[in-house]
């Protein structure tokens, strides 16, 4: 069943020329106690997907120009101040990749855990710090860093107290933004397993942002693909990680892994992301794809499906080619199956 459902969400940063769309578009769904990952290089829009759908993006100064968040069915955007107060760290957690500056410099760890666990579920002092402890062995922290503070523990506690303050309020999502990315290569993998423990203890969903594949090819089950502010691929992610279709998620997956993959044209990321005032509707991979042609940039984009197994791309030539064949045998479909909506 959906969890969270984000639908046509856009979110940009005023301009004086007019709109920075960072978000742009983008729906995806997260359901009960799924691993949901989205990945793309830094600066596609993942940070701010996760923002909106936190609802901080005021704090950030960023604007939501349209779609719907909907959590459990509720709508988000509309919740009042108890509601989101509930929502945001109770209902939903969040890891953040820079856990030092998530915590108060001022309190014990131990304390911190404790406190989130009195605020979303009612217990009392005593209570909470018992389920602190409890919280602290199950993540393997020995009891001394109790009465530890945030200046006192390495990178990787400090992570593993960051998991401890999500689960201590019995989220039912809990938002990981690149979780492992501060962290050394030995702690990184014994932090997803972490994870992996968290979400079989807890029952919790979990979004998972990162730029690393291997992070999210280790947790998730599904998986977007951003870039430049869209999401251009989305799918299981198995069926991904063999077929890729989008030349950007072929171009992401070799970076990462030159050897392992078999895609029929190796090609590497030159160039830059587009910067994102008033984005064009046309492909904005455009200028950074081997494969580009004349149409890739006159004609707008749309997601389009591969399969009837819920993997979709934004790219016209696949597009194009996969028509071509389902009409030569006598098939038309409308591939087309999300309309790119004009820029607001
Ligand atoms: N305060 C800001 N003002 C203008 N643009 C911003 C601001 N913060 C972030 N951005 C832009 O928003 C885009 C998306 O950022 P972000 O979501 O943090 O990317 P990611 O998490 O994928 O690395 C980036 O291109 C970034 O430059
Ligand atoms: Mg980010």
């Amino acid at each position: 069943m959906a969890l969270l459902e984000v639908k046509d969400l856009v979110t940009y940063f005023p301009h004086e020329k007019g709109k920075v769309q960072v978000v742009d578009h983008v729906s995806f769904t997260v359901n009960e106690r799924e691993c949901f990952g989205i990945i793309g290089e830094s600066g596609c829009g993942k940070s701010m997907t996760a923002t909106s759908v936190m609802q901080y993006h005021n704090e950030v100064g960023a604007k939501i120009g349209g779609g719907q968040i909907l959590f459990e069915g509720r709508d988000v955007m509309s919740f009042g101040k108890k509601e989101l107060q509930d929502y945001r760290g109770g209902e939903v957690a969040m890891i953040m990749q820079n856990t030092m500056s998530a915590l108060d410099p001022l309190f014990t760890v131990g304390d911190q855990v404790a406190e989130t666990i009195r605020r979303h579920t009612g217990a009392g002092k005593k209570e909470a710090r018992k389920r602190a402890e409890e919280i602290f062995t199950f993540l393997g922290i020995p009891a001394d860093r109790y009465k530890a503070y945030p200046h006192e523990l390495s990178g990787g506690m400090l992570q593993r107290i960051a998991g401890g303050i999500a689960i201590g309020s019995n989220p039912k999502l809990i938002i990981a933004d690149e979780p492992t990315t501060a962290l050394d290569a030995t702690v990184q993998l014994q932090y997803m397993q972490l994870l992996k423990k968290i979400q079989k203890q807890t029952k919790a969903a979990i979004l998972l942002i990162s730029h690393d594949i291997r992070v999210i090819q280790m947790m998730c089950s599904r998986i977007a693909v951003m870039y430049a502010g869209q999401i251009v691929e989305e799918g299981n992610t198995d069926e991904i990680m063999e077929h890729p279709v989008h030349p950007y998620t072929k171009a992401l997956l070799e970076a990462a892994n030159p050897h392992a993959l078999k895609v029929d044209r190796i090609s590497t990321i030159n160039g830059q992301p587009p910067f994102l005032l008033n984005p064009p509707a046309t492909c904005r991979f455009a200028d950074r794809c081997a494969n580009c042609t004349h149409r890739c940039h006159q004609q707008e984009t749309g997601l389009y499906a591969d399969n009837d197994g819920g993997h979709f791309h934004r790219c016209i030539l696949a597009a194009e080619e996969k028509e071509r064949n389902a009409t030569e045998n006598g098939k038309i479909e409308a591939f087309r199956i999300r309309e790119h909506k004009a820029a607001i």
